[in-house]
């Protein structure tokens, strides 16, 4: 099957950001621009940023778009970091209308997971990998044998009574100003209960504090479990969603 150029974009909580994606290599062939997530963040608003992002790389094809939230069907299903109207709207649909291409909707950690998969560490492995990326909520990705069981939210389980990512995302970092011992002292917490209920054969950790490995890799250690930085860093999650709509793209049109 031919590899097709798609642009990836991943829409978080605090930034929008993408990039044109050569789907056979899993390399950005543009530089990766980032716009701030509208606030608040409506379908609306972020399908105008969107568009505009799509806009300034002068792009006319295929789009793959990280979206943080369950979804199904082109769906959003939840909004745990964006607005509440998000919840229900058809956001494949909204985009396709409003930039006028093809536009493929997936989680955002799913992306991000799915590149680590194809093109980063995940690359060859067996067993249970999952991937969480790290910045405003906690995002999962869940493979099987190089298979993913979508939109699995494991960092929405509760973790000393309190929901996970509010203890131990970036943005609980943040909030609470602390220190990376601190924080990594929670993130090991979550770790280890993560192990418990999954024995994953092997843990990426990815978003934007997968740069900082260096600052908390000493303080997550848990026994018996594998724990690496994502290689594809912060720019999984565009990379991932263009790999996943080019599938999807080439599926539709029929040009396998
Ligand atoms: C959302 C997930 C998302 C993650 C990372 C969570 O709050 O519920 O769907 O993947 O944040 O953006």
């Amino acid at each position: 099957m031919k590899a097709i150029n798609v642009l990836g974009v991943d829409i978080g909580a605090t930034g929008i950001k993408g990039g044109v994606v050569d789907t056979g290599t899993g390399e950005l062939i543009t530089d990766r621009m980032k716009l701030d997530t509208p606030k608040p963040a409506t379908p609306e608003n972020i399908a105008t940023v969107v568009h505009e992002l799509v806009k300034k790389h002068n792009w006319d094809g295929p789009i793959g778009c990280g979206f943080p939230a369950i979804v199904k069907g082109g769906k959003a299903m939840s909004a745990a970091n964006i607005d509440k109207s998000c919840i229900g709207v058809n956001f494949e649909e909204l985009l396709s209308n409003k930039i006028g291409m093809p536009v493929f909707l997936i989680n955002d950690a799913d992306a991000a997971g799915i590149a680590e998969m194809e093109f980063g560490k995940g690359k060859g492995r067996d067993g249970v990998v999952i991937l969480i990326t790290i910045g405003t909520g906690l995002g999962s990705a869940v493979f099987i044998n190089g298979h993913l069981l979508p939109n699995t939210e494991l960092g929405h389980f509760y973790l000393n009574n309190e929901i996970a990512e509010r203890l131990a995302s970036n943005s609980a970092r943040e909030r609470e100003g602390l220190s990376w011992d601190v924080w990594g002292g929670r993130f090991q917490q979550y770790l280890t209960h993560l192990k418990r209920l999954f024995s994953p054969d092997l843990v990426l950790l990815g978003g934007g504090v997968s740069k900082r490995f260096d600052k908390y890799e000493s303080v997550i250690e848990v026994e018996g479990l594998e724990v690496l930085p994502a290689k594809l860093l912060n720019n999984a999650g565009s990379i991932g969603a263009a790999f996943y709509a080019s599938k999807k793209f080439v599926k539709s049109a029929d040009l396998i």
